[in-house]
């Protein structure tokens, strides 16, 4: 672990030189870093390890849903798996709460006193996840509705059509003062949200259509966030100069948003390196292409 006394100073680079440098057990190398973004394709708990305490001003954690059970689910109107990959199948009540424990309470030793962390989920894992961070002792500040207007159809015709995630909103410290942007959320233009009016107060139901096929020109991933989700999320809750963690990278679109909205840093992590060449075909095309995704 880095020394308390020499994190003010950190950047991007020398953190990552610094983890690459200090394995405690084995060294673990970003795959790919610029100024701003790194990835790791590795488990993130390994890769938190060895992050100093306090580090980071955000995370943004989309963990696993456990909802793999081999069930079948309608998509462009045709019956396809529910399962999403090995990744996403639950071992059990027990074994799926102590990993999310174990996560959830590596995320706050890493983020700073201020700092607040964002965890998106489904009936499977959400209610486990917030529990964990009552029980840790976070302060809980929102939960979110993130509403899909064009979800799939419910194909067994037996209970409701699924149609939203839910997305918790904590801080680290119960006494510290977290950063809310209220301006850019009351006055921003939101022209994917039918529910956000004009002017006034953002509320905690967002409308928010699933990524569109522009988002996937790259390659898919079957649970790739929109940008606007991600957007919103980061431009609400960090500030230019900011230091944003993913623990559960994907497709990378925390790292994207984040890349859009500037002068942010972003460190994402992920155990498939397919996920982790996706993103970087996705930030490169970025970067080359500042209007790609607007
Ligand atoms: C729900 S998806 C995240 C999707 C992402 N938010 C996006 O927009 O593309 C969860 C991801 O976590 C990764 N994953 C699962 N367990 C992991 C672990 N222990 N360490 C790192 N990544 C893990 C999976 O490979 C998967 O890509």
């Amino acid at each position: 672990m880095v020394e308390n006394t020499t994190i003010n100073n950190l950047v991007l680079e020398d953190l990552v030189g610094y983890i690459s440098k200090n394995g405690v057990q084995r060294s673990i190398k970003p795959v790919y870093k610029t100024d701003d973004f790194a990835l790791y394709n590795d488990d993130s708990l390994e890769v938190m390890n060895r992050f100093p305490d306090n580090y980071f001003d955000m995370i943004f954690a989309d963990p696993p849903y456990m909802l793999s059970n081999d069930g079948f689910t309608c998509q462009n109107g045709r019956m396809v798996s529910v399962n999403k990959g090995k990744w996403d199948k639950s071992n059990g009540f027990e074994d799926d709460l102590y990993f999310h424990e174990t996560w959830i309470k590596e995320c706050k030793r890493v983020l700073k006193p201020e700092g607040t962390i964002w965890i998106s989920g489904t009936y499977h894992s959400i209610y486990q996840c917030g529990f964990l961070l009552q029980k840790l002792g976070f302060h809980l500040l929102n939960d979110i509705t993130w509403f899909k207007p064009n979800a799939s159809p419910n194909l067994s015709c037996r209970f409701f059509t699924a149609s939203h995630e839910t997305i918790l909103w904590a801080r680290k410290d119960k006494k510290a003062k977290h950063y809310f942007n209220y301006e850019a959320m009351k006055n921003g233009r939101f022209p994917e949200d039918n529910i956000k009016k004009p002017d006034s107060q953002m509320r905690s139901v967002w409308s928010i259509p699933t990524p569109a096929p522009s988002e996937k020109i790259f390659g898919k991933h079957p649970t790739q966030k929109p940008l606007a989700l991600l957007k919103r999320i980061v431009l609400a809750s960090t500030k230019p100069g900011d230091i944003i963690f993913d623990p559960f990278n994907g497709s990378g679109t925390t790292g994207i948003a984040s890349t859009i909205i500037g002068e942010r840093k972003y460190i994402g992590c992920d155990l498939n390196k397919d996920y982790i060449d996706l993103t970087i075909k996705r930030y490169e095309a970025l970067k080359a292409n500042k209007g790609l995704f607007e």
